[in-house]
């Protein structure tokens, strides 16, 4: 029998976990679900005013979880009490990151706190909750994405060097997680972002201008967090699964390898 193909995309009955799901590209992420359908445990850290009205305004279940995801024990304990809460996981996204500029000549305990807190937040955070994802999923199957960034492929700049080896890492994580458990029903994708136009990159291009960013792409405008989110409701709805393990770019042509 063909499978069904039609492209309307229904969550209704997905349960999403979405970290640092109340600004930028997770903002975005969490309304689309929401949108589709899904209910959407809201994740925030400093942003719990905004992740409640969100969640409030999803009228579907969805409700905000707040934890400090530099703190690995936060991360776990965030999952145990989003899956207890709204009843079962069904997709993990790791979107919660920093992004800390460092310059390595800074001093050894600078660059050394940057270094821990990036790790800490954008790799070490992601992998515990991928754990929990797994422990969850085995027996009743589940997807995962982990929000990335091209950096993982083409580097970074000097000052970013902690940002760029945390996001190599998760797009290792995540393949290793695809290979590893797709029999139990698993399935595990990354999302390779350029230039997002989100409070993240604000500083960013006051300091180097909309110029520079815009020139690297190969379309005719910059991207924004909207451009990014339809992809994790496409995943979200199974219709990816053969490609689990990949990792898509969404950078406007600035980068294609
Ligand atoms: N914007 C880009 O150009 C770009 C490019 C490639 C990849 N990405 C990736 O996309 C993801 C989202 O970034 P964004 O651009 O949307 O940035 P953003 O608007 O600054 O959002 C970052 C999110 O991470 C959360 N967060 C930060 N520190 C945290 C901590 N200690 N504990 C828990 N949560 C924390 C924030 O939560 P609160 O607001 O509640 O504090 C916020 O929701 C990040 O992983 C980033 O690396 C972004």
């Amino acid at each position: 029998m063909r499978k069904d193909l039609t492209m309307k995309i229904d969550l209704t009955g997905v349960t999403a976990l979405v970290t640092g799901g109340s600004s930028g590209i997770g903002e975005a992420i969490s309304v689309t679900l929401a949108d589709s359908g899904a209910i959407v445990a809201v994740h925030y850290n400093t942003g719990g005013e905004r992740a409640r009205k969100m969640a409030e305004e999803f009228d579907n279940g969805s409700e905000a979880f707040g934890a400090d995801l530099v703190d690995p024990d936060a991360a776990r304990n965030l999952f145990v009490r989003a899956a207890e809460s709204l009843g079962g996981i069904d997709l993990l996204v790791n979107n919660a990151g920093i992004f800390i500029p460092v310059q390595p000549d800074s001093g050894h305990g600078e660059w050394m706190k940057t270094w821990e807190r990036t790790l800490a937040v954008n790799l070490t955070s992601a992998g515990v909750l991928c754990r929990e994802a797994i422990e969850h999923f085995r027996g009743r199957g589940g997807r995962i994405v982990n929000i990335a960034s091209r950096a993982a492929f083409r580097g970074e700049t000097a000052e970013y060097l902690a940002y760029a080896a945390s996001k190599g890492g998760m797009i290792s994580l995540s393949r290793s997680i695809a290979r590893s458990f797709g029999k139990e029903g698993i399935k595990s994708f990354a999302i390779a972002p350029g230039y997002v136009l989100t409070p993240m990159t604000e500083e960013y291009l006051d300091k180097h201008g909309d110029e520079m960013v815009a020139n690297e792409l190969a379309l005719d405008e910059m991207t924004d967090a909207d451009d990014v989110a339809p992809l994790v409701a496409f995943i979200a709805s199974g219709r990816l699964d053969h490609a689990t393990g990949c990792t898509i770019d969404i950078n406007g042509g600035s980068y294609i390898h």
